[in-house]
């Protein structure tokens, strides 16, 4: 366990400056290889803009939480949806700055998205979306408790603006955790 002391807030529109630099070095472009994994040999282009960041800050279904150090330094950040017809909270653009993954922040970032979908909406399931050929991040939320479902879903291929898919067989496996015993 990381002995970093995290401490958690939900974002505001005035996080988005914060929030845009994280999340897409993260993700993509030559920044996120400092990370274990990466979408870099997948896709070039940004995660998200402001606009689509806006939209999600704004959305009553959604909360989008940071989680920044003793220092005030944002180190990561996810996003909840609450599905409450389903009694489901989606977890995604989950992103722990590429300089400081690997110390155990993600996992605690993890357990605490959970127990916020508990605790605030009563979801008793996470569900979240992965790229198929992203073995290692697959295997890593295997080890916390995530099992594919078998359930697929289609790339947003129209959706990567002035960016650019490098492969052409790119989709989603669905993944799932039961977390009602945390209720
Ligand atoms: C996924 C992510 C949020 C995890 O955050 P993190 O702080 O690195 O995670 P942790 O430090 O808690 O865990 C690191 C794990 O990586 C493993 N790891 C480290 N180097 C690795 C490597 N080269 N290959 C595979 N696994 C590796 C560690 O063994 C550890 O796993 P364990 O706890 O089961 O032993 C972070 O890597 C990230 O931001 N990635 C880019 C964005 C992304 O891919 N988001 C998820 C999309 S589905």
């Amino acid at each position: 366990m990381t002995g970093i002391s995290l401490r958690y807030r939900v974002a505001t529109p005035e996080d988005i400056g914060l929030l845009l630099p994280l999340i897409n070095s993260a993700y993509r472009g030559e920044e996120s290889r400092a990370g274990w994994t990466t979408e870099a040999d997948l896709l070039i282009s940004e995660r998200i803009d402001a606009s689509g960041l806006l939209d999600k800050i704004q959305s009553p279904d959604t909360v989008i939480l940071l989680a920044a150090d003793g220092n005030d330094v944002l180190a990561s950040c996810c996003e909840l949806v609450w599905r409450p017809e389903k009694g489901i909270a989606y977890f995604g653009l989950f992103a722990v700055n590429p300089k400081r993954q690997g110390g155990g922040i993600g996992r605690q970032v993890l357990l605490y998205a959970e127990d916020y979908a508990s605790r605030q909406w009563g979801a008793y399931k996470m569900e979240m979306t992965v790229i198929w050929l992203r073995e290692e991040i697959i295997a890593w939320y295997a080890r916390r408790g995530y099992r594919k479902t078998g359930e697929t879903r289609p790339f947003p291929y129209a959706d990567i603006g002035n960016g650019k898919a490098l492969r052409g067989d790119l989709y989603f496996e669905v993944l799932v955790k039961d977390i009602q015993e945390r209720n």
